[in-house]
């Protein structure tokens, strides 16, 4: 065995083991046998590995792996350069603690010396304290210089272009609000848990949240990183969809009872298509029902955490309409206020249609 290596492990256990094994020894007093102790520690030890293992399969299948999704859009390419870039270095340091730790845990386990066997005294090893404290400096300085060279790409708004280059960006506001996500596009057009994007133009996001909400949080992880939607502040990001299609995202953030239906998804469109999606979508009263007023209300059937809303008046009086998803009631959150009276009026055309069909029905 290499000296630098015997010494590593004497140092950690404080103990000159190699020299140790050498000892006479002492016989035992044995509570077990050899055998059954054995026994005992490779269950131990085959339990753990297969509670691990089970452990490890829903972690597997769940989201497709415990690897991030395929980046679509440049900021999100940054961001995945520097997990990889971790994973490698963290995986490697991993590898070696671990591995050095079972090897020394096997070669210098007690066996048959006493409990009360000394060892000698040791004081300090240069060529190793210098070595475990160069090592570890240089890997960060790496991890650190990598994520500075990489930020920029990732949060600098003003750098992100459309495709082709005189194109200029597209400006969204979205509002995250319990408990679906508003985008109001330049024109004032506005949708509701669905953003329609042209393909290969860049989208700039002010993310905030009104002032009488909660704190949510914006992620669409193919493209690219978490930015938090709080009240009365606006946080900048963008992305370029590169391809068409559709991307999920989620909030992430903690804000009430109805959080986990809080998701969303971003459809990026070729150009024509993405006028059109986007008039159908803004004129829907029925996406806006289902985003800011089904989560919490069924039409028909048993109650969710709100009343079943079939044969309920409100939904064809205008004026009490508006009153409540513009103030609330009870549980009920605000989900109306601010909004225009052209909002209440797309909701009001598809209310209007779910009350007489529940009369009629
Ligand atoms: Cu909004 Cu969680």
């Amino acid at each position: 065995m290499p000296p630098l290596v015997r010494r590593l492990a004497s140092l950690i256990a404080g103990r000159e083991f190699a020299r140790a094994d050498s000892r006479p020894r002492e016989p035992l007093k044995r509570a077990a046998s050899p055998r059954v102790r054995l026994r005992t520690k490779c269950g131990a030890v085959a339990a753990a590995l297969l509670g691990a293992l089970a452990l490890a399969a829903p972690a597997l299948a769940a989201n497709g792996g415990l690897t991030p999704p395929e980046p679509e859009s440049p900021n999100a390419e940054a961001i995945n350069d520097t997990y990889y870039l971790l994973l490698i270095v963290t995986g490697f340091v991993f590898v070696l603690v671990q591995g050095a730790l079972i090897f020394f845990v096997i070669k210098y386990r007690r066996r048959n010396r006493p409990v009360e066997a000394e060892g000698p005294q040791i004081h300090g090893n240069t060529r190793l304290e210098v070595l475990w404290t160069v090592v570890p400096v240089v890997l960060v300085a790496i991890v650190v210089g990598f994520v500075f060279y990489k930020l920029p790409e990732v949060s600098d708004v003003s750098r992100a272009a459309s495709e082709p280059r005189d194109q200029p960006n597209l400006v969204i506001d979205v509002a995250g609000r319990q408990f679906y996500w508003e985008f109001t596009y330049p024109d004032g057009r506005v949708t509701y848990d669905t953003l329609v994007v042209p393909v290969n133009r860049t989208v700039e996001l002010n993310v905030t949240a009104p002032d009488h909400d909660v704190i949510h949080s914006w992620w669409v992880p193919a493209l690219g990183g978490k930015f938090d939607a709080i009240p009365g502040e606006v946080n900048h990001t963008w992305f370029r969809a590169e391809r068409e299609g559709e991307y999920e995202g989620a909030c992430t953030e903690f804000c009430g009872l109805q959080h986990n239906a809080m998701t969303m998804r971003v459809r990026a469109l070729g150009n024509t298509q993405y006028e059109s999606e986007l008039q159908r979508l803004s004129g829907s009263g029925q996406e806006q029902f289902n985003a800011a007023c089904a989560k919490c209300h069924n039409v028909e059937g048993p109650q969710l955490i709100g009343p079943t809303l079939r044969g309920n008046p409100t939904l064809s009086n205008r004026q009490a309409l508006a009153q409540l998803v513009r103030n609330g009631r009870n549980a009920m959150p605000p989900v109306g206020r601010g909004w225009s009276d052209t909002q209440i009026e797309t909701l009001m055309r598809y209310t209007r249609r779910v009350a007489e069909a529940g009369n009629g029905g």
